[in-house]
């Protein structure tokens, strides 16, 4: 029997949970042709809700992962590939050649490359999309990777054509950044919409569905405690529930599971925890253990930091690294890791 928690993959129709009122808000806005941007850390489950709206709404789209794309050349191919896969070949061809672009292409699924492109080809590539189709710009905080100048360009050409875009994004502080800073390039362009984690009961009612239709058993508590490791968190929820289904089946219970999980991922987390420097692995044990950063003279001199900003960095660095968020306070973004690093570290003395 197939395994129906699937954590690598998007999952669609019955396998999605729920975001019944965050696909409406957003089929809204499609309707609307507005651009909204999409925030939340990675793994909350943004690029699921956004393609399992435009598959529920069937809403012609363009989706182009940012964190794939080089340059403005990459851009305009991949902009090209979508339309091509997306269009009747007819019409394409007619578009092509209004373009006036140097291209090879094999189509309609081999291989499409741009040897020159003028100024205001991104331009007509985008005014063609935005006619009657919705533009997907997911890990859109990877723009700024690809330099001011076509960042720029980008903001002005989006700006100044209407249509629907989704603008999608991991680096919580970066997107709000781009979108809200005055000085930064995509300022006040859109609404942000911050995706939150998938409450308990909606959880609950899905993981039940799934468990009671394959008939493996179950108990409420089970559920809650994974959902209460998995922090509700999209993907470390379906993470859980994927190995507590299999384990189930063999007569396992959840803490089993989980402690299996930790063995599992062992060393991976060994190898992460190690490659960083003495304060940043201090400043993970404490908010591993903590729950939270503080900065009291009492939990300062337990983790051995000198003064606050001996803390502060250490977070940061942290944060660059992508192991830690924050929202009102700090937190290790992976739960099972502060798990595993509560566990090893709690009564060691460091
Ligand atoms: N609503 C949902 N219901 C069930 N699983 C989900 C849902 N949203 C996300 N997931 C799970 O979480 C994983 C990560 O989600 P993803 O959309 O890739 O997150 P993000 O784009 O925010 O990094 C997905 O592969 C899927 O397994
Ligand atoms: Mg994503």
């Amino acid at each position: 029997m197939e395994n129906p928690f699937k954590f690598d993959t998007i999952v669609t129709g019955e396998h999605f949970c729920n975001r019944q009122g965050e696909m409406d808000f957003l089929h809204e806005r499609i309707r609307e042709r507005v651009k909204v941007s999409i925030v939340s850390p990675r793994k909350f489950g943004k690029t699921s809700l956004i393609i399992n709206t435009v598959i529920r709404y069937e809403i012609p789209h363009i989706y182009i992962d940012m964190a794939t794309i080089d340059d403005e050349r990459s851009f305009i191919e991949a902009l090209l590939q979508e339309l091509s896969r997306k269009s009747p070949l007819e019409k394409f061809r007619n578009f092509l050649q209004n373009l006036k672009i140097d291209i090879s292409l094999n189509l309609p699924f081999g291989t499409l490359d741009v040897k020159n492109f003028g100024e205001q080809t991104v331009e007509k590539i985008i005014v063609e999309i935005l006619k009657n189709r919705t533009l997907i710009l997911d890990e859109f905080q990877e723009v700024i990777a690809l330099g001011k100048t076509f960042t720029w360009k980008l903001r002005s050409i989006l700006q100044k054509t209407p249509g629907s875009v989704i603008f999608s994004g991991s680096r919580r502080s970066i997107m709000l950044n781009l979108f809200n800073d005055p000085k930064q390039p995509f300022y006040r362009l859109t609404d942000i919409f911050h995706l939150k984690i998938i409450p308990y009961e909606e959880w609950r009612d899905f993981a039940q569905f799934w468990f009671n239709k394959t008939g493996v058993p179950v108990s409420e508590s089970e559920i809650r405690k994974s959902f209460e490791t998995a922090k509700g968190i999209p993907f470390y929820m379906q993470y859980i529930l994927h190995y507590l289904w299999e384990g189930k089946r063999q007569g396992m219970n959840l803490d089993e599971v989980i402690e299996n999980l930790l063995k599992t991922n062992h060393h991976t987390y060994e190898y992460i925890f190690e490659s960083l420097p003495h304060s940043q692995r201090k400043a993970l044990i404490l908010l591993a253990v903590e729950g939270r950063e503080s900065y009291s003279r009492e939990t300062l001199e337990k983790y051995d930091f000198p003064t606050p900003q001996h803390l502060q960095k250490a977070l940061r660095s942290l944060w660059n690294r992508e192991l830690i968020e924050k929202n009102s306070h700090w937190w290790i973004l992976d739960p099972l890791f502060a798990l595993w690093i509560k566990k090893n570290f709690y009564t060691e003395r460091f």
